[in-house]
């Protein structure tokens, strides 16, 4: 646990607007997938937050020309090397996009097993299958991902499970594969479609993103492109979270509504008015949250990213709920930390039920363990009485920015401290 914390006295309401950053989701992947050519590449709206950051760090290892301006960032010139430090790899689990992008590029790849959020296991077997499939030698040895071809072969894959880095790894290895690729049973996130775009505008010939079948016509080679994710869906779910349970008028931009579809159903209520219209969605609630439950599920289904802060708000609620995790087996970590506040949360494989109880939450110190569940203990801070002090605010700035700038423009009371 380091000294730098986010300080929150609750009680206040959220008023105003806010624009939501770039996904971190998307620009992850696009960032990746830049290396597939050496021609420049320029990736627009990219957040500042620490996954970004250690993106970029990741591609100039390996010997890309990345260059940061403002939310624009370049990359160019491809790689020179096919081995990533495991430091790095550690710090961020979307290192694993480098292993299609890598082996599409170069036609080898040793990578360390991805690090990131502690949210489960998060093995690569769909990863590597479809990667075998396409004619790859893939296995793991020790700690080390070790993968290698001499030219893809597209091939048709049935993946085992919608996995979105599954998915988005074989979509840049089928776009320079020799023939054509189908992907049955592929993710549909709005990170695919965005990935999609990205790799089109490069040259590549993909149809049926956002759907279930993909398919994937391979070419001789990429080019230069410009492209830019849209706004982070699960930055403005948290808005929406945070404004349902505090009360208030909140209205957010820069996100794409129909996206947050099944995130914005969790919230409505008697208490909580939203609508949402193509330009933003605006949340007027009570500050009272309606006992809800809620099954996790791939897109487009309510989303594991939103299961914490869903959790947090429910803790407020005028009764009892049941929370089913289906994506990763091992995500209700923080709700010992809620627990702390005063929640009564019980936790079961895979299913957290909750008794709400607003005036049993009172604010004290917690530690975030993840991206995720750090952005719940915040909003239960906003809400609960008193002051709390959330520890390990570096896991927030893995994929919000500024989350306390954000919070405070709304009237929120918190502050960083890093002395
Ligand atoms: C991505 C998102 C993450 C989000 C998740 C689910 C990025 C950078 N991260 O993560 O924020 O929570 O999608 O929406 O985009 N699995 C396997 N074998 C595999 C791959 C995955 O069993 O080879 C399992 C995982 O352990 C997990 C489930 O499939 O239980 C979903 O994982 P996946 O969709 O791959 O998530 P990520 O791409 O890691």
């Amino acid at each position: 646990m380091d000294n730098e914390r986010i300080v929150i006295k609750g009680g206040n309401r959220l008023d105003g607007s806010v624009s939501v950053h770039g996904a971190k989701n998307a620009v992850l992947p696009l960032l990746a997938a830049a290396i597939l050519t050496k021609d420049d590449v320029a990736v627009e709206n990219c957040p500042y937050i620490s996954d970004v950051d250690a993106m970029v760090c990741l591609l100039s290892e390996l010997g890309a020309n990345v260059a940061r301006e403002d939310r624009r960032i370049c990359v160019s010139g491809g790689v020179t090397r096919t081995h990533a430090r495991e430091s790095l790899c550690k710090t961020m689990r979307s290192s694993m996009f480098m292993l299609g992008a890598l082996i599409s590029a170069t036609g080898e790849v040793e990578l360390p097993l991805p690090g990131g959020c502690d949210i489960g296991a998060r093995p690569l077997d769909i990863h590597l299958d479809g990667l075998r499939k396409m004619g790859a030698v893939a296995d793991i040895e020790g700690n080390v991902v070790r993968c290698s071809a001499a030219r893809l072969r597209g091939a048709d894959i049935v993946m085992r499970y919608p996995s979105v880095g599954a998915t988005e790894n074989l979509m840049m290895c089928a776009s320079l594969a020799e023939g054509d690729t189908t992907l049955v049973n592929c993710a549909r996130e709005p990170e695919i479609v965005a990935l999609a775009c990205g790799l089109r505008a490069m040259g590549a010939k993909i149809y049926g993103d956002g759907t279930s079948v993909m398919r994937i016509e391979g070419v001789q080679r990429l080019h230069g492109a410009r492209m830019s994710a849209g706004g982070d869906r699960i930055a403005a779910g948290t808005v929406v979270a945070a404004a349902a349970l505090c009360g208030g008028d909140v209205a957010i931009y820069g996100v794409n509504a129909g996206e947050l579809h099944t995130v914005l159903q969790a919230f409505r209520s008697r208490y909580c008015d939203i609508d949402a219209s193509d330009v933003c969605v605006r949340v007027r609630s009570q500050g009272r949250i309606s006992a809800r439950s809620v099954i996790t599920a791939p897109y487009p289904l309510f989303p594991t990213d939103m299961q914490p802060q869903f959790v947090a708000c429910q803790c407020f609620s005028d009764g009892a709920c049941t929370v089913r995790e289906t994506v990763f087996e091992n995500r209700f970590g923080y709700a010992e930390e809620l627990k702390r506040m005063g929640a009564s949360i019980s936790v079961g494989k895979n299913v957290a039920a909750v008794a709400g109880d607003p005036s049993a939450m009172k604010g004290t110190a917690v530690a975030a363990q993840d991206l995720r569940g750090g952005a719940g203990l915040c909003l239960a801070a906003m809400k609960a009485e008193g002051e709390s002090v959330v520890y390990n605010p570096r896991y927030i700035d893995r994929g919000y920015e500024s989350f306390e700038k954000l919070f405070a423009s709304l009237g929120a009371n918190i502050r960083r401290i890093s002395d």
